[in-house]
């Protein structure tokens, strides 16, 4: 989604803000621009497509001078990419600029009074309003034109605003979308997130909802709506911005992919005491936790598809009944919740809008909301009664791989703390169980290390029109998130099919040589399948299939065979992954598709 950076200090600002953007581009977006205030008056550039098309624009930022600024990359929401829906946005005498994450959901009967009162407008966007009604109030004290502004305003909102007639001090604000600001000896900074600022600081504080910032070159002060000066805590970032780069790989995706190993090591260590699993940060003790009658998995794309994996497993494992919703269903449907449960919101970036609005409604309804999250100090973090981080750090690819691996593990651990507390697992089953946890990752490694075959195959459907995925239980989990890692990246229509509901419709779009991915993990459901494929294969289906290491009867039935280690086979996910991810990503790359940044996508859903 959209991308905010802002600074004021001794520095030029525009290479900062530049810089800033550069480390949010793998958020998604579709064009970029940058006010820069210098000797009383804004300059503004604006740019559609990439952030270099800015930069080369201003010579690297050479050509606005100016200490003080504030930029943005857009993701199109109100109106088409173009110059004059790109933020900043202005009042009429531009004299007040900002740029603004999220939407404001009341900008039509806004607009409409300030048109009545005679205010004109340049661009489609909601974000328009906001320099018009700040003109409207702006009478000199800045703080006093902004929280007039935001009782006005309903929606989300991460902004950065500037005053012509204010050099010394910039505003950053916010209500459902994230923002930060941070501090270094030289300047202060606004940014939407960590790794744009990193550089420069790892002094960062996290604005919560209906703050505001006032920066100035050497502190800032925090204010509530209502003009009241609050004080806020610094957090010190920990990870290093080498975290965020490339570090010699060709994209961020395969990079992440080969992280995953120590990922797990990560999330499933710290939670290992011996044999035992703690979780330090769950809030709640074992007669708690014995006493949770049914589980709410809430969650969107990748992180619902670990949900539904963690649906078989908990059920299987701790005979909890769990239900799993995407997020934007659930936050509507006036969910039942009876007493007794507990909801579970899954999310990487802790900011997708619909998961944090579930994680509301839950609580609103007196539920406790347990947040499995990647992103540290994030909304769901902050907002969810316990959390349980999932150790992946940052992850940039748009194609999530090495946090949605950890969402797994959190949801295994917590499948066997389940089953350990209400008595459904035997001791000697659990600790095996432990045991095959601990192996995942060298299994992990070993299976990215047949890259190249996968390779090899994935080249020869870099031309497929459709490519389906099936499976049954815990491997239709699976095949869900495959599918969804090769079509969101190479653009090449994909579903995922519960293998037995293929002939209730599925089936008459297998033509010859549509490529089906079989995946059969369960060994009481081996059969099973491969009557399934057999099927597809009599309609003229390529079948290649993902299997146990042993389960040699597959090859009868498949065209293709990838073996993935011995596990559990409430674990076999986390390796049958592994070949899916490296499939869908080589067919990307094969197609020259923009894999750390497919077109459309955005890494942190921010909006609804
Ligand atoms: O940050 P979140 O985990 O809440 O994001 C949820 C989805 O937007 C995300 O998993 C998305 O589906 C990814 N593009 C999948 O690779």
């Amino acid at each position: 989604m959209c991308g905010i950076v802002g600074y004021i200090g001794k520095e030029q600002a525009a290479p900062i803000i530049l810089d800033g953007l550069g480390k949010l581009e793998y958020r998604g977006y579709d064009s970029a621009g940058m006010a820069i205030l210098k000797d009383g008056q804004i300059q503004i550039k604006k740019s559609v497509g990439r952030l270099k098309v800015l930069e080369e624009l201003t010579h690297g930022g050479s050509l606005m001078e100016g200490v003080v600024g504030i930029g943005h990359t857009r993701w199109a929401t109100h109106g088409a990419p173009s110059n004059e829906n790109s933020h900043p946005h202005v009042n009429q005498k531009e004299t007040i600029a900002v740029v603004h994450n999220g939407i404001i959901e009341n900008y039509i009967p806004l607009k409409n009074k300030l048109i009545e009162k005679g205010y004109s407008f340049q661009s489609e966007t909601d974000t328009e309003v906001l320099a018009h009604l700040l003109d409207y109030y702006y009478k000199g004290n800045p703080l006093e034109a902004i929280t007039k502004v935001l009782h006005r305003v309903e929606g989300s909102y991460a902004l950065g605003i500037m005053f012509m007639d204010q050099p010394d001090q910039i505003f950053a604000v916010r209500k459902d979308s994230p923002l930060i600001v941070g501090q270094n000896e030289d300047g202060c900074f606004i940014a939407s997130d960590v790794p744009a600022i990193l550089k420069y600081t790892r002094k960062v504080y996290f604005v919560d909802n209906q703050e505001i910032v006032r920066l100035r070159h050497d502190h800032m002060h925090f204010y509530t709506v209502d003009e009241e000066e609050i004080t806020k805590e610094a957090t010190t970032i920990d990870w290093d911005t080498e975290a965020a780069e490339k570090a010699g790989y060709e994209h961020f995706m395969l990079k992440e992919m080969y992280e995953q190993p120590k990922t797990v090591i990560d999330t499933l260590k710290p939670r290992l005491k011996g044999n035992e699993i703690h979780f330090d940060e769950l809030k709640m003790t074992d007669e708690q936790l014995k006493a949770v009658r049914k589980i709410h998995i809430v969650a969107c794309g990748s992180a619902y598809h670990a949900g539904v994996t963690g649906k078989y497993v908990l059920e299987g494992v701790a005979r909890i009944p769990v239900e799993v919703d995407m997020a934007s269903e659930f936050r509507y449907r006036s969910p039942i919740l009876e007493e007794g449960a507990m909801v579970v919101v899954v999310s990487q970036s802790g900011e997708t809008a619909d998961t944090l609005a579930a994680l509301r409604e839950a609580k609103k309804l007196g539920f406790p909301v347990l947040g499995i999250v990647n992103a540290v100090g994030s909304s769901i973090a902050r907002e969810a009664d316990s959390v349980i981080y999932t150790w992946a750090g940052p992850e940039i690819a748009v194609a999530t791989t090495k946090a949605y691996s950890a969402q797994l593990i959190v949801l295994y651990l917590l499948a066997l703390k389940f089953g350990m507390v209400k008595g459904t697992l035997e001791q000697n089953c659990y600790e095996e169980m432990i045991a095959d946890l601990k192996k995942l990752p060298d299994q992990i490694e070993l299976l990215l290390a047949h890259k190249e075959k996968i390779q090899h195959f994935a080249n020869r459907y870099i031309g497929a029109k459709d490519i389906f995925f099936i499976g049954r239980g815990i491997d239709y989990s699976i095949s869900l998130e495959g599918s969804l890692k090769l079509k969101e990246i190479s653009y090449i229509h994909s579903e995922a099919y519960a293998a037995g509901e293929l002939k209730h419709g599925t089936i008459s779009l297998i033509e010859e040589g549509t490529l089906v991915t079989a995946v059969s993990t369960q060994p009481a459901l081996y059969q099973k399948t491969i009557s399934n494929m057999v099927e597809v294969k009599a309609r003229g289906a390529f079948v290649m299939a993902i299997t146990n290491e042993g389960n040699k009867e597959i090859e009868k039935a498949a065209d293709y065979v990838i073996y993935i280690p011995d596990t559990n086979p409430y674990f076999t996910n986390s390796l049958a992954i592994i070949p899916l991810q490296l499939f869908g990503y080589y067919v990307a790359v094969g197609k020259g598709c923009d894999v750390d940044k497919p077109r459309n996508l955005a890494k942190s859903v921010t909006v609804e």
